[in-house]
């Protein structure tokens, strides 16, 4: 049993999505979620910068008493996991593009993935990719500028819904049936996106199942949380809180949310 907190920590606010599964599946786990926005978007960085900036979140979140840390961002699991896993001692989880599901879902073996380019150009992302390949093709296109649109809030304004378009069209064109989401920001435009699909195009992201790994980890490793105890969910922002708060506050729990100088 550890009453410490689970630290989460992304370019910005999309992991608060991946939180909010952990929330779901573990509510009496308590939280420290560190929004990196002054640094977001990763995607654009080089694999040194992003291991560093990895590092760095690490090192406040273990800090900060935490247990085991989730990298709720495709793009630092992709370029640092290896890195942070041979570094620290306590256990940590990552997010990988869900591929393998929708490779076993597709009816047309077409699969799209929007992803960062430090996500779909990162080694970890193409063995993952090449070992669900067998008989799928894999269309990938990079969300170039979705991120920063999400982190200004724009989640359903024009220029994001025309951006997505044009990025979601060639593979429309090449018939896929499945479209993985291969960032954590992305599943905020899930609206958007189920506009612009056709019905038969299924989405997936990869959150309930990091949820699902989170769990299995903390109880491998007798890291659980007494049920008795009372969770508290921290939040922090080295850019707008703001922005960070209206994506945790819709979902009604009680938090405390502060700006790190960071
Ligand atoms: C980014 O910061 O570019 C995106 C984060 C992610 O890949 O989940």
């Amino acid at each position: 049993m550890n009453k410490g907190p689970i630290g989460i920590f992304d370019s910005g606010i999309g992991g608060t999505s991946i939180w909010r599964e952990i929330h779901k599946l573990l509510p009496n786990e308590s939280t420290i979620y560190l929004a990196d926005s002054k640094n977001a978007p990763y995607g654009e960085k080089s694999q040194e910068q992003i291991l560093a900036l990895s590092i760095k979140n690490v090192d406040y979140l273990i800090g900060k008493g935490c247990k085991l840390i989730v990298i709720a961002c495709n793009t630092a699991t992709t370029n640092a996991i290896e890195e942070l896993r041979a570094k620290y001692d306590l256990p940590i989880i990552g997010i990988e593009p869900a591929i393998k599901t929708a490779a076993l879902n597709s009816k047309t073996k077409k699969v799209g993935v929007l992803a960062t380019k430090g996500t779909l150009s990162s080694r970890l992302f193409h063995s993952t990719s090449e070992s669900h390949a067998n008989g799928i093709r894999i269309l990938e296109q990079k969300g170039t500028g979705l991120v920063e649109l999400i982190e200004n809030g724009e989640l359903t304004s024009l220029k994001t819904k025309t951006l997505l378009e044009r990025y979601l069209a060639p593979m429309l064109q090449e018939g896929i049936d499945q479209l993985v989401l291969g960032c954590t920001h992305y599943p905020y435009l899930i609206p958007l996106l189920t506009n612009i699909l056709p019905n038969h195009v299924k989405i997936i992201d990869s959150g309930e199942g990091v949820a699902r790994q989170t769990k299995k980890v903390l109880e491998n490793y007798n890291l659980c949380t007494p049920l008795t105890s009372k969770a508290k969910f921290q939040f922090y922002s080295n850019k707008d809180v703001e922005v960070l708060e209206s994506f945790v506050k819709p979902t009604g729990v009680a938090y405390e949310i502060r700006f790190l100088d960071f």
